[in-house]
């Protein structure tokens, strides 16, 4: 059986991120958008699974057997994904007919230059800060392409400094949020997502332009909500191997609510973590909501 083991985390243009990642990337800034492509853009844990069975029920008109084809990491390629063993994100991509999902969790100015040109629709889930760094520790548990989180006081310091895979939680919502101004970007929450999914699929059908009657948004709903996902091995990681991901140690599909970091911060850390939060998001219009 092949193994992983953990390792420290390589920096690309000044952002951390998976070694094997790194040694692939010519192939990632190179990579050749279509016009017709979708970028699914995410910092990690934000709901990226989420919204992308989402779309991918939404292309195939609700049709959840069509979405069973294939794991979700087939289904909608990671971009950068490298890994020994695997087709890369990039191979992946080259032989999908359009139009294409594509998954990425770049920071804004580390995505291929191509997807600007080709003035792609893009669609960006930001989720609070908070519960993004508790889920993230989980995955750093679980997924052992991770270096190790250590204790979650260690990686909480980790996630504030902005040294975990894919660097400052705060650049990057903040670096998408900006260029929204200018590019198709549909900037969505994972908290309104919570709050009223039906709506925020309704915001993504008149994004894409697309139709869909009533009951095959019920459908779309159902298939898509948290007890449904968690069960569907094409969509809860668990085609992964165990090698990779480790669902023992925890679940893929975890929670799935809002405000689960009240049960992991202490006090202090809040406090910590509140005045931190001020500085870094200072002079930016970006609001979020921390629980719901
Ligand atoms: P938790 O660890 O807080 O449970 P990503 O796909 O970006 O890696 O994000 C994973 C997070 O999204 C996990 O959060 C996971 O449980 C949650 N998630 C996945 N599908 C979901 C759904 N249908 N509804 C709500 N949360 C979902």
């Amino acid at each position: 059986m092949e193994q992983l083991s953990r390792q420290e985390l390589d920096v690309i243009h000044g952002i951390p991120l998976y070694r094997p990642f790194v040694e692939k990337w010519a192939q990632v800034e190179s990579f050749q958008a279509r016009p017709d492509d979708l970028l699914i853009s995410t910092y990690p844990k934000s709901g990226t699974t989420w919204i992308s069975e989402i779309v991918d029920m939404i292309y195939n008109d609700g049709d959840e057997g069509k979405c069973k084809r294939d794991a979700i990491f087939n289904r909608v390629p990671f971009m950068e994904m490298s890994c020994r063993g695997f087709q890369s994100g990039t191979e992946q991509l080259a032989v999908v007919p359009s139009p294409r999902l594509v998954k990425t969790h770049l920071p804004v100015q580390l995505l291929p230059v191509s997807f600007w040109e080709q003035d792609c629709k893009m669609i960006y889930l930001a989720r609070n800060a908070k519960d993004v760094a508790v889920s993230y520790y989980h995955f750093y548990q679980m997924a052992k392409l991770h270096p190790d989180p250590g204790t979650w006081d260690e990686f909480l310091g980790k996630f504030m400094a902005g040294t975990v895979a894919y660097g400052s939680w705060y650049d990057h919502v903040k670096g998408w949020w900006e260029k929204k101004k200018d590019y198709r970007i549909l900037y969505m929450f994972y908290e309104d997502m919570k709050e009223d999914p039906k709506r925020e699929i309704e915001k993504v059908l008149q994004f894409l332009g697309k139709d869909l009657k009533e009951g095959v948004v019920n459908k779309i709903l159902h298939h898509t909500s948290f007890q449904e996902m968690k069960k569907n091995p094409t969509a809860n990681y668990e085609m992964m191997p165990a090698w990779a991901m480790d669902h023992s140690v925890s679940p893929f599909m975890r929670k799935g609510i809002s405000g689960d970091w009240k049960n992991y911060f202490t006090v202090a850390q809040n406090e910590i973590f509140d005045i931190h939060y001020k500085e870094q998001m200072k002079g930016s219009t970006f609001r979020c909501q921390m629980e719901i």
